[in-house]
């Protein structure tokens, strides 16, 4: 199979910016306000449309794949507990008890058929519904029908787990979502693979900062100087705008080799690096033969949480295998290290009032595509 129309363009496009020596460019340069990163209404508003009303990716499939697979999420700021039923529905709930509000599980996963509050052992089931309490008659008026779990949305999609932090009654068509990701992530079966690594990170700066990091690729030859530089083709990405997503193509360099082969032959995967922007706050990194998927999430104007997972094909089957992935793993935690540790001295430049705005540069095309769409949201003018 040969690389898709989409992947086509992208590696033309590619050969055209080495011919003339030119870049992607958006038409002017673009002054994004600090307040966007500052001011703790902004961040409210941006908690209560981005981290609310979207779509965030929380878990692989393979997290839930049983019944009585759960597992419990709080970093959005809503507590949340994901559930495998009986049946095989995945099921996602506010971890909260109907009774008088207590954290109902507080493990971050595991298997279970109920789920009994720490407070007064009201017992639920994997479905939610209440199943019982201790000494029911002081609650023989309440209506147990109702006073179930309460639902929120959940999906499992391109093999991941995905959460919409506040209940919603209106049906969501999550396909159509995604559906401008379908051609460069559907294929890649992310559902089967494997999760090697996952893990978490506190790190002191607006959840803006750190994501901007992942949205051009102007810095690897200064911020990656000794570390991802040497791999790719310098500044010479392209972004895809799949709307309110963006596909972020970064090159390696013998994709030039291809110039003179005919366009069947080409293969794109072992050609890039590609950053999907999935908004609003996650990214699917997918390098050559792994993949990791990213979420940013605010804890505070001036701190955020990183949670990553990488994903391989298959668990590593050999020792040679594992030290494969093991080295990547490595090479990825510093390089994601070099960028966390500027966007940390950026949140502590932030307050000296330098700068009233950061400058978006025209090579810098992911954090355009990523202000228009975060922009959109925070208007009201998209909606899931
Ligand atoms: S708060 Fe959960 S049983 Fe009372
Ligand atoms: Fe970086």
């Amino acid at each position: 199979m040969g690389p898709t129309d989409q992947e086509r363009e992208i590696i033309r496009r590619i050969f055209d910016f080495d011919e003339h020596g030119t870049t992607q460019m958006f038409d002017d340069v673009m002054e994004n306000p600090v307040s966007k990163y500052t001011d703790p209404g902004h961040l409210q508003r941006e908690i209560e449309v981005l981290f609310r009303q979207f779509p965030i990716a929380i878990a692989h499939r393979s997290q839930l794949a049983n019944p009585g697979d759960f597992l419990t999420h709080g970093e959005t700021g809503v507590p949340i507990l994901v559930t495998r039923t009986e049946g095989g529905h995945l099921k996602a709930f506010l971890n909260v008890c109907r009774h008088r509000g207590a954290t109902l599980e507080s493990e971050p996963c595991g298997n279970a058929r109920r789920f009994s509050c720490p407070y007064h052992a009201w017992t639920y089931d994997l479905d939610g519904a209440l199943r019982g309490l201790p000494q029911p008659v002081g609650f023989d008026s309440v209506d147990r029908a109702g006073a179930g779990l309460v639902e929120l949305p959940v999906f499992d999609h391109f093999g991941l787990i995905w959460v919409v932090p506040s209940p919603r009654h209106e049906p969501i068509d999550i396909d159509a979502w995604f559906a401008p990701l379908e051609e460069n992530l559907g294929g890649l079966n992310l559902g089967e693979h494997h999760l090697f690594r996952s893990w978490t990170l506190h790190r002191d700066m607006n959840w803006r900062i750190l994501l901007e990091g992942f949205q051009e690729s102007y810095h690897f030859c200064s911020a990656h100087r000794h570390t991802a530089c040497s791999s790719y083709l310098d500044n010479q990405s392209v972004w895809t705008d799949l709307y309110p997503h963006v596909r972020h193509s970064v090159p390696l360099p013998r994709v030039l080799e291809y110039r003179d082969q005919p366009e069947d032959t080409w293969d794109y995967r072992s050609n890039f690096m590609d950053q999907n922007y999935v908004f609003p706050a996650n990214f699917a990194q997918v390098m050559t033969d792994h993949v990791y998927i990213h979420t940013v999430i605010p804890t505070g104007v001036d701190s955020c949480v990183f949670q990553c997972m990488m994903l391989t094909p298959e668990e590593p089957a050999t020792e040679k295998a594992e030290r494969h992935y093991q080295k990547n793993f490595d090479v990825v935690r510093v390089v994601f290290d070099e960028d966390f540790a500027i966007g940390e001295g950026i949140q502590q430049g932030l307050a000296t009032g330098a700068n009233q705005h950061f400058t978006f540069g025209r090579y810098e095309c992911g954090l355009h595509l990523g202000q228009r769409s975060i922009d959109a949201a925070l208007a009201g003018e998209l909606r899931l």
